[in-house]
C-alpha cells in the first residue's frame, strides 16, 4: 500500500534528519524543508527537498501558499524546524526576541494553518509537533525558548480540541536533551554518559510509530526523557 505523503521540517540535521531517514526507511514519500546551511539535501527517489527560511515570517504566507499549491496530497506534518538560545530576558535584544519566537512558534502555526483547511475538507491530515521538556517547566536562561515550547503546546493543544472533528489529528512530542547540533553554539550540552541524552533515531522511531497508529487513535503528547538528566556546561566557541 503506498504511504502517504509527509512533511518534515528541519530535514537537513539532527531529529528532523532522523525523522525523514526512518520514514524513507519505512517507505513514506517525504517533502524536507530546511536552509539546508550545513547539509545537502537527501539523495533518494522519495524524498523531495524544499529549501525556505521559516524564520522569515514576512514572506512566508505567500511561500506556504506555494507550497499547499504544489503539494495538496500532503497528510502529514512533523514540525521539526527550531533552535536553542538561552539567556536571561535583558540578554536578548528585542530582535532576538522576535527571531526566536518566528522561527520556534509563528512559523509553525503559518505552516499548519497553511495545510489545516485542506485537511479539514478531506477529514484526514495528522499534525506532529516537536516540542521540548521546556514545553512543560520553564527553567532559568531559559525565559523566550520555554515561552516559545509553552504556546507550541498550547496551539497544540487548542488544534486537538478543534480537530478531531475533522479527523484531523494532533500530537506533541516533547524530548529532553537530544545529542545534536542544537548545542553546538550553547554554552552547555547534556552529560557525556550515554544514558545523559536521547539520540535523534529515539525520537524519529516515535515519530514512525504515532503515525503508524490506527487513524481513530489519538496520541495526544508523548514525553521521552534520557535515564539520567545531567547537563554539562562549557565554554562557548568564539566564531
Ligand atoms: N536537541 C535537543 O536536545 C532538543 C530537545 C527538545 C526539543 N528539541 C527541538 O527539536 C527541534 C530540532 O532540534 P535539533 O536538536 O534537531 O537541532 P538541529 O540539529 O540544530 O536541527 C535544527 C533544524 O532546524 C532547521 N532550521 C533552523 N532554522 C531554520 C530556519 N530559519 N528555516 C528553516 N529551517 C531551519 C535546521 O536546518 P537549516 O539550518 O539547514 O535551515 C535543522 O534542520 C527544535 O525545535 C528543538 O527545539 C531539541
Amino acid at each position: 500500500m503506498t504511504k502517504p505523503l509527509i512533511i518534515v521540517t528541519g530535514s537537513s540535521s539532527g531529529i528532523g534528519r532522523a525523522i525523514t531517514l526512518r520514514l524513507l526507511q519505512s517507505n513514506y514519500p517525504v517533502i524536507g524543508i530546511a536552509r539546508y546551511r550545513h547539509h545537502a539535501p537527501l539523495e533518494h527517489h522519495n524524498f523531495i527537498s524544499v529549501p525556505m527560511d521559516l524564520a522569515d515570517v514576512d514572506t512566508l504566507p505567500e511561500k506556504l501558499n506555494e507550497l499547499v499549491d504544489c503539494y495538496p496530497d500532503v497528510q502529514g506534518i512533523v514540525f521539526a524546524a527550531g533552535r536553542g538560545q538561552f539567556g536571561s530576558l535583558e540578554e536578548f535584544s528585542f530582535s532576538q526576541i522576535k527571531s526566536l519566537t518566528d522561527l520556534n512558534f509563528i512559523s509553525q502555526a503559518y505552516l499548519a494553518k497553511a495545510y489545516l483547511p485542506l485537511f479539514k475538507k478531506r477529514g484526514n491530515g495528522h499534525l506532529i509537533f516537536i516540542g521540548s521538556e521546556a514545553a512543560l517547566k520553564g527553567s532559568r536562561k531559559g525565559a523566550i525558548y520555554c515561552a516559545s515550547k509553552f504556546a507550541l503546546r498550547g496551539l497544540a493543544q487548542a488544534l486537538r480540541d478543534e480537530c478531531s472533528k475533522s479527523n484531523v489529528r494532533v500530537t506533541l512530542v516533547n524530548p529532553g536533551m537530544v545529542n545534536t547540533a542544537f548545542y553546538d553554539e550553547l554554552d552547555f550540552a547534556p552529560g557525556k554518559e550515554p544514558e545523559n541524552y536521547l539520540v535523534p533515531e529515539d525520537v524519529a522511531l516515535t515519530i514512525d510509530y504515532i503515525l503508524s497508529t490506527r487513524a481513530v487513535l489519538s496520541v495526544d503528547e508523548i514525553n521521552l526523557s534520557p535515564l539520567k538528566n545531567v547537563v554539562q556546561s562549557r565554554k562557548k566557541t568564539k566564531q
